[in-house]
């Protein structure tokens, strides 16, 4: 199977983007490189993608997904806050992680295997995981599974096993914590929430796309189109805003009035597709300094 068959919203992604062949394009999020290679076929040698990500394990991966496009496409690993591209004919960001990151024990994300606390996705820098549950107050553990994860009812009772139980070693050891406190009920981990906090504050990302969102239309040019793919509400909400914005100001056109998911046969494809959102804007103008 190529990483293409898990590439979220894929054919929508590649639609909105109206691929031009000769165009520039960016993927913020390369990963396994799925949505990187479909957008190098649709390009002629002429056309350019820059096939970015910060991660770069996951970048590594996307150079072998891309191999047979290395005349068209060029790798960078960047957080989306250092990105500074001009010109580009479309930009793409499918948020979160990757199947990679989320399986590969090592990495730290995943609940159901033992591995380091770790969490980040650009590994050379910023606090892991474990820096954080071990080191931070009660309250603020607290405060990020509630807001993050949205355990609105069993945040505090979280907060307060996983103080008890410090110093946490290792993702199993955080999972059994919070079972410890949260019956399971149904298919899903009770520690998916809480994870999923934890790797929003590691990764800092609600800020990281906050910085995406104010460069992306500086970027792109008239008539260039943006496509972004959040999984959580937080991050949509950021989206409709930001297009919404810049639709009032002028700059750009709503492509979506309302965020694009996957249908049916993808979600039982793909079951990690299921909170997908897609949001696209066509940019128009010229945003002022
Ligand atoms: C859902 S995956 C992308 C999957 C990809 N579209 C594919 O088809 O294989 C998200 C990727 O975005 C990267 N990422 C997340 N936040 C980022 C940021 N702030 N800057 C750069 N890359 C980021 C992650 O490292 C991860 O590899």
């Amino acid at each position: 199977m190529t990483p293409e068959h898990y590439s979220v919203l894929l054919q929508e992604s590649l639609d909105y983007l109206a691929i031009k062949p000769d165009g520039a394009y960016l993927d913020c999020t390369a990963g396994l490189g799925g949505h990187s290679r479909a957008i190098a076929e649709r390009l002629s040698p002429a056309g350019r993608l820059i096939v970015n990500d910060r991660d770069g394990e996951s970048l590594e991966m996307a150079k072998r997904a891309l191999i047979d496009f290395v005349d068209r496409a060029e790798f960078q690993q960047a957080p989306f806050s250092m990105l500074n591209e001009t010109g580009m004919d479309g930009i793409l960001a499918d948020l979160g992680t990757s199947r990679f990151q989320l399986t590969d024990a090592d990495r730290g994300f995943s609940l159901l295997q033992d591995g380091p606390l770790d969490m980040r996705m650009d590994q050379t820098r910023g606090v892991t995981a474990a820096d954080l549950v071990n080191h931070s107050a009660e309250t603020a553990i607290a405060d990020w599974i509630f807001q993050f994860g949205q355990e609105r009812r069993n945040a505090r009772k979280i907060a307060r096993a996983i103080y008890a139980a410090r110093p946490l070693r290792s993702t199993l050891h955080l999972a059994g914590v919070v079972e410890g406190v949260v019956p399971r009920v149904g298919p899903i981990h009770p520690a998916t929430r809480t994870f999923q906090a934890l790797r929003i504050v590691v990764n800092d990302e609600m800020k990281e796309l906050d910085a995406l969102l104010n460069r992306v239309a500086r970027m792109t040019r008239t008539g260039g189109r943006i496509v972004i793919i959040s999984f959580h509400s937080l991050e949509d909400a950021r989206v409709k805003e930001k297009f919404r914005d810049l639709t009032r100001a002028g700059i750009a056109q709503l492509l979506t009035k309302k965020p694009v998911v996957p249908g049916d046969r993808e979600v039982r494809m793909n079951p990690a597709s299921r909170s997908a959102k897609l949001r696209a804007v066509e940019i128009t103008g010229t945003e002022a300094q």
